[in-house]
């Protein structure tokens, strides 16, 4: 399917990340020589930016099968030991949001990440004894938005650690080339520079704005999208021209005006605009602090003199 054909197999058709890949082409050139699991990796950064996609890669480069499943979607031990018996020497085991892994559950994961094995108590009462399975070597690959969200023996028992960063806008501009090129549309460059810049560094986005400005290209051009047609979605689609929607202006725009600027805490903010705490945390707030527009502050967020100049407001004293 087209999906299929947009997410990259391999590392080398894999764009930006640049650190992050030349290390784990080594890791995995090594484990193969080795004829080895390779070790366990934690992915994070913040969303959309292309962990489950090096997981996947991962799995590719490494010639064996994944497993995805998610933190939240682990509710009990018995959950995890039928995921982990059913995988095959050398597989890849894919946690998605592994720091919303419960207590009970984390504990079972220790020793199948350290030795291998998993230790199951079969029976209820004073009959109840503890069994030890061996596992199949697998390599766990582990994703979340903050490595600081894990526990630290959790974090421990991962050989690699990669943090994703931001794309710059010359990757997201190949990003959108290239995903154009899958959906068989012509793009002109400015117009992919245009869509690029306005991505908040994160390929999610940047596919999912080229897919609407197909849209419009579509139904109000000529197919062809050209810089004046992306720019027009683009506001249409309340997408600045820094690529911030308009939960990005709710939130500086509020501190601003019932707030003085800051500083002011995260969850008087999140109440006052109607959002989620860590929503605002884990998505909204890490760019925003990136560009130099949000700051923290011990006691709490500020915006920036950039915020007032963005909305063309005076800079206060
Ligand atoms: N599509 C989404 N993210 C990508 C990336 N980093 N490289 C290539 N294609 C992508």
């Amino acid at each position: 399917s087209l999906e299929n054909q947009l997410r990259p197999q391999f590392l080398t058709q894999y764009i930006g990340q640049e650190k992050v890949k030349n290390n784990l082409k080594v890791f995995i050139e090594a484990a193969k020589i080795r004829n080895e699991a390779l070790d366990h990796v934690l992915l994070y950064g913040p969303p959309g930016l292309g962990k489950t996609t090096l997981a996947t890669i991962i799995a590719h480069e490494m010639n064996v099968q994944i497993r995805t499943t998610s933190g939240p979607a682990i509710e009990r031990p018995g959950d995890l030991a039928a995921i982990l018996t059913a995988l095959e020497p050398g597989d890849v085991l894919f946690i998605d949001e592994i720091h919303r892994l419960n207590r009970v559950v984390e504990e079972v994961l220790y020793p199948a990440m350290e030795d291998f094995c998993l230790d199951i108590v079969i029976g209820k009462g004073p009959t109840a004894r503890s069994v030890r399975l061996d596992l199949p070597p697998f390599t766990l690959v582990g994703a979340t938005t903050r490595a600081g969200l894990l526990s630290s023996p959790l974090r421990d028992r991962f050989g690699v650690l990669s943090r994703l960063e931001y794309y710059t806008n010359d990757e997201l501009r190949n990003i959108v080339t290239r995903t154009a090129e899958v959906y068989q549309v012509e793009i002109e460059d400015q117009a992919s520079i245009e869509i690029a810049r306005r991505s908040r560094g994160t390929p999610r986005i940047a596919n999912r704005l080229l897919r609407r400005v197909r849209d419009f290209a579509q139904v109000k051009g000529t197919g062809t999208i050209d810089v004046e047609l992306a720019v027009n979605a683009l506001e249409r689609l309340q997408v600045d021209p820094l690529g911030l929607d308009h939960i990005d202006h709710k939130l500086l725009k509020g501190i601003i005006d019932k707030f003085r600027g800051g500083p002011v805490g995260l969850d008087t903010i999140a109440a006052t605009i109607g959002e989620e705490s860590h929503t605002i945390e884990d998505v909204y707030e890490p760019y925003l602090l990136q560009i130099g527009f949000l700051q923290r502050t011990p006691r709490g967020r500020m915006v920036t003199y950039k915020v007032y100049e963005h909305f063309k407001m005076e800079v206060p004293e």
